[in-house]
């Protein structure tokens, strides 16, 4: 259905928008459109309620040039597809994945076949409604009850009156000549400018503008520092509403968020009764530090098996597996060298050798200068199993021939 555009229709006059001739078999209408096509009118069509084969000659319809349309939308897509590709993987951020060459075809095709398809199909899509001038809210010929019968089993053809040729007497006595079985004169009764509404071209512009938004924001965000916090829609995943500890507040008199126990409130988990046990200090003092394990704790090779377990996971990272401070951690600190990196004491260390063991059970527990503490992961005893495997470690690397049992030191020279 190609039409275009008819002018405003002012009040009073009635337009004519086509002459409508009504035909009863597919071959009536074939010989009519003959003749309308060798008049040499262009502005007109068939209608028919199914296709009828050898109609397009007839009309003198040339092939479409959407095709080549399509043919140029599909090389468009393949190019962008490729250039693309090449342009990230070979120049933004290089990457040889399997040896392959920065840039190889064989490599690209899925994509660049994806492009070539998505601008084609969309291509095809959008230029199939716009060669037809679709979409078309409304038109003309729908007025007349005959028409109707397009359908279901007549054969049509409408003349329009935008056609160079249309002339009332010729047009009309043209289409009496083909022995239509009626002849209708169709009143253009468009009563609007097929132009879109003022709302619309409006809101259009409005939306057209806003999704620039989004990506003025992104590009202001690359390139501005800032030390406003960011933007944030949703903000409650970053500022939960909760009273953090050590801040006040206006809720309890006492203007502390962190609560006091109640009176009387029993500790269940970490329960400090102990202070040679739980803190590995003389009872009532706070750095005189017990010398030997307490007594609810027993040596055993058990022990010194999970002490050694526990001093493998929770410290050989830093202070190495025999605690000359040469960890994994430590290594690869030291190879970074970035920032201060304070290294990890050698456990062998003259001066700690003569720490109490309550010592290192401190240290473990509330850290020491730039070492943190360990008492949120180790559990008491298990702080006092790796003390028992420290000591142990130091002592195997301060040995002397004095340690050899006596009739054993002969083996030794
Ligand atoms: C994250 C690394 C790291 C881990 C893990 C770590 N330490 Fe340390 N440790 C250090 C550093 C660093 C120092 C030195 C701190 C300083 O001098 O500021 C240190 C110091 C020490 C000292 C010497 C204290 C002194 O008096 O000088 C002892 C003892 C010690 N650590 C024991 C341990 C034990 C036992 C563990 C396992 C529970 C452990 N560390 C786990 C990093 C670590």
């Amino acid at each position: 259905m190609a039409h275009s555009k008819v002018p405003e229709r002012t009040s009073g006059d009635t337009k004519v928008y086509s002459y409508l001739a009504e035909y009863p078999t597919p071959q009536a209408l074939i010989e009519a459109c003959k003749a309308v096509r060798d008049a040499g009118y262009k502005k007109w069509d068939a209608y028919s309620p199914f296709p009828v084969h050898g109609i397009d000659p007839a009309m003198g319809i040339r092939p479409t040039i959407l095709p080549w349309i399509v043919l140029g939308a599909g090389l468009t897509g393949m190019l962008l597809g490729l250039v693309m590709q090449i342009g990230l993987n070979a120049f933004d951020y290089p990457w040889i994945i399997s040896g392959k060459p920065l840039w190889s075809v064989p490599a690209f095709v899925p994509v660049a076949f994806e492009t070539t398809i998505l601008l084609s199909a969309l291509t095809t899509f959008g230029g199939c409604l716009v060669l037809n001038n679709l979409p078309d809210l409304y038109h003309p010929l729908f007025k007349k009850k005959r028409f109707a019968k397009a359908t279901d089993d007549k054969f049509f053809i409408s003349i329009e009156s935008d056609d160079k040729l249309f002339d009332e007497q010729k047009t009309k006595s043209l289409l009496e000549r083909t022995h239509p079985t009626a002849l209708e004169t169709v009143e253009d009764d468009r009563k609007v400018n097929s132009a879109l509404p003022r709302p619309i071209v409006y809101g259009l512009l409005i939306a057209t503008f806003l999704s620039f938004v989004p990506m003025a924001r992104i590009a202001q965000a690359r390139y501005t520092k800032t030390t406003d916090p960011r933007f944030n829609l949703v903000s409650n995943m970053d500022y939960q509403e909760k009273y953090k500890s050590q801040r006040g507040t206006s809720f309890f008199a006492d203007k502390r968020t962190m609560r006091p126990p109640i009176p009387g409130t029993v500790a269940q988990d970490t329960l400090a009764l102990d202070d040679r046990y739980s803190r590995g200090v003389e009872p009532g003092t706070n750095d005189k530090f017990i010398s030997d394990f307490p007594p609810q704790f027993s040596v055993n090779a058990g022990a010194m098996q999970r002490g050694r377990e526990r001093f493998e996971i929770y410290c050989a990272p830093c202070h190495g597996l025999a605690g000359y401070g040469d960890g994994m951690v430590a290594r690869r600190a030291e190879e970074l060298a970035e920032g201060t990196w304070v290294a990890p004491t050698s456990l062998h260390e003259p001066r700690l050798a003569n720490e109490p063991l309550g010592y290192f059970y401190n240290v473990i527990s509330n850290g020491v200068r730039n070492m943190p503490g360990y008492a949120s992961q180790v559990t008491e005893e298990d702080r006092w199993l790796i003390v028992l495997y420290l000591r142990a470690l130091q002592r195997s690397q301060a040995g002397s021939v004095d340690d050899v049992p006596a009739d054993q030191r002969g083996a030794l020279r």
